[in-house]
């Protein structure tokens, strides 16, 4: 068999991705926390409990894990909810948890990525109408400029807010998440503070800290028409595309949010508030215009014929849109970290999904490397099972599997495939060869 080594540059970050909701337990002051109790808010009544217990601690032998198996970064996100558990009252405590955590991640070699807010909000703003009413634009600052003060001697690439577009989307017009409204007018209204709050944000973090590197990520579903030929597909695809997944983005760059009806919001404080382009990345959908529709733009998406999809069935393999994502994001011209990318999955044939995934995408990303295009970093969603948002934990995106009832952490094979690529900076035929056999073929022809 012929040796190849695709080989990634010396600084290129390797990390996993994780939020404070998911992996902390018992958050008792957010709003996500009333949701879960919900009956039939989550899948087969789960909760997120002691989640990884992070909070009790467990965050340093996970640290101890990524930095063993030769990750270079982690991305984690402080919970609003801790450091400011009611108005303007801050916890002093939970700042500096968070500071040990950021000064744990250095201290084992790893460059901390630090998302400010990924879904889950203090109680108190939910009660306040939240991301509906317009003063969240300065609470949220207040709170970035908190947090850059008490991290900022550890930490200086931020994320402000965990993709705006699924957090307005899913919330509001799907109504699945907390507030679980459908209502796309709303929704459009939440977008134009989150992005406002994203660029007070990014101000705030800036007057503290002029070197910082701050970015929104941006979950980027590329869309298929079903039919190319075929303009309604084409149509419904574009839109799609346009009012999800390049809405924020678009915003930044222009000044100007994109509205489905009239025309588009200035929004020119927004303008050129992100130093790099967070992607996100995990499937790509197939769309065929429908008129039965109109709560997803006359579009009805499916994954794109013959991609493996998950167990949940939430997510197809499907790493040519992962180029696709990437080329998206270079045309902006700024540099690119993938802030998460990943696929669920349990036992043997759910891992061996994962490792498959894993080498097909680092092979897109390798492609846009070997372009020259400005990507430095690749985190992989997730380090250990977490609580999954409505699945509960029923769909699990771990490296590393998690026994609840005991928190004892296994290694799945996709832990070492990760770690081994981690180490020596390269995908090769070797590792394709060990971890997906049945890849070499077509990675490696001849
Ligand atoms: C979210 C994560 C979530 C992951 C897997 C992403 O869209 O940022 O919080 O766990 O998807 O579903």
């Amino acid at each position: 068999m012929a040796q190849a080594a695709h080989s990634f540059p010396d600084a290129f970050l390797w990390g996993t991705a994780t939020s404070g909701y998911q992996v902390e337990g018992n958050s008792r002051n957010a709003d996500y926390w009333d949701w879960e109790q919900q009956p039939g808010a989550v899948a087969e009544g789960h909760r997120s409990g002691l989640a990884c217990d992070w909070w009790g601690g467990r965050w340093a032998e996970d640290f101890d894990r990524a930095a063993a198996d030769g990750h270079t970064a982690l991305r984690l996100s402080v919970e609003w909810s801790r450091v400011e558990p009611t108005p303007a009252q801050w916890d002093e405590d939970a700042l500096d948890h968070y500071r040990q955590m950021a000064a744990g991640l250095r201290a084992r070699g790893l460059t901390p990525l630090v998302t400010l807010h990924h879904f889950a909000s203090p109680r108190w703003l939910a009660e306040r109408r939240g991301w509906e009413a317009g003063e969240v634009v300065a609470l949220f600052e207040r709170y970035a400029r908190k947090v850059t003060a008490a991290l900022g001697a550890h930490v200086n690439l931020w994320c402000t807010l965990n993709e705006p577009n699924v957090f307005t989307f899913r919330s509001w017009a799907e109504g699945v998440l907390p507030p679980r409204k459908k209502d796309i007018g709303l929704a459009l209204r939440v977008a134009a503070n989150v992005l406002r709050a994203h660029a007070a944000a990014y101000r705030a973090i800036h007057s503290l800290q002029p070197e910082a590197m701050v970015g929104l990520p941006i979950h980027l579903r590329p869309t298929l028409p079903a039919h190319a030929g075929f303009a309604p597909d084409v149509w419904a695809a574009r839109a799609q595309f346009n009012f999800f997944s390049a809405l924020f983005t678009d915003a930044i760059a222009t000044g100007r949010l994109r509205r489905i009806v009239g025309p588009a919001l200035a929004v020119p404080e927004a303008k050129g508030t992100q130093d790099y382009i967070a992607l996100q990345y995990y499937t790509t959908d197939l769309v065929r215009f429908d008129l039965t529709n109109p709560g997803e733009l006359f579009g009805r998406r499916a994954f794109p014929p013959g991609a493996e999809v998950d167990d949940a069935g939430f997510y197809a393999s499907y790493p040519e849109g992962f180029f696709q994502a990437l080329r998206w994001a270079h045309r902006y011209r700024l540099p690119i970290y993938v802030t998460e990318n990943g696929i669920g999955g349990e036992g043997e044939a759910g891992d061996a999904l994962r490792r498959r995934y894993l080498l097909t995408h680092v092979r897109q990303l390798w492609r846009a490397v070997n372009f020259n295009w400005d990507v430095r970093g690749y985190f992989h969603w997730s380090l250990v099972d977490n609580f999954e948002w409505e699945r509960g934990w029923t769909h699990r995106f771990g490296l590393y599997a998690l026994d609840r009832d005991t928190q004892a952490r296994t290694a799945r094979p996709s832990a070492q495939l990760y770690s081994a690529i981690a180490r020596g900076r390269a995908l090769t035929t070797n590792l394709v060869a060990q971890y997906a056999p049945q890849l070499v073929p077509a990675m490696f022809p001849g």
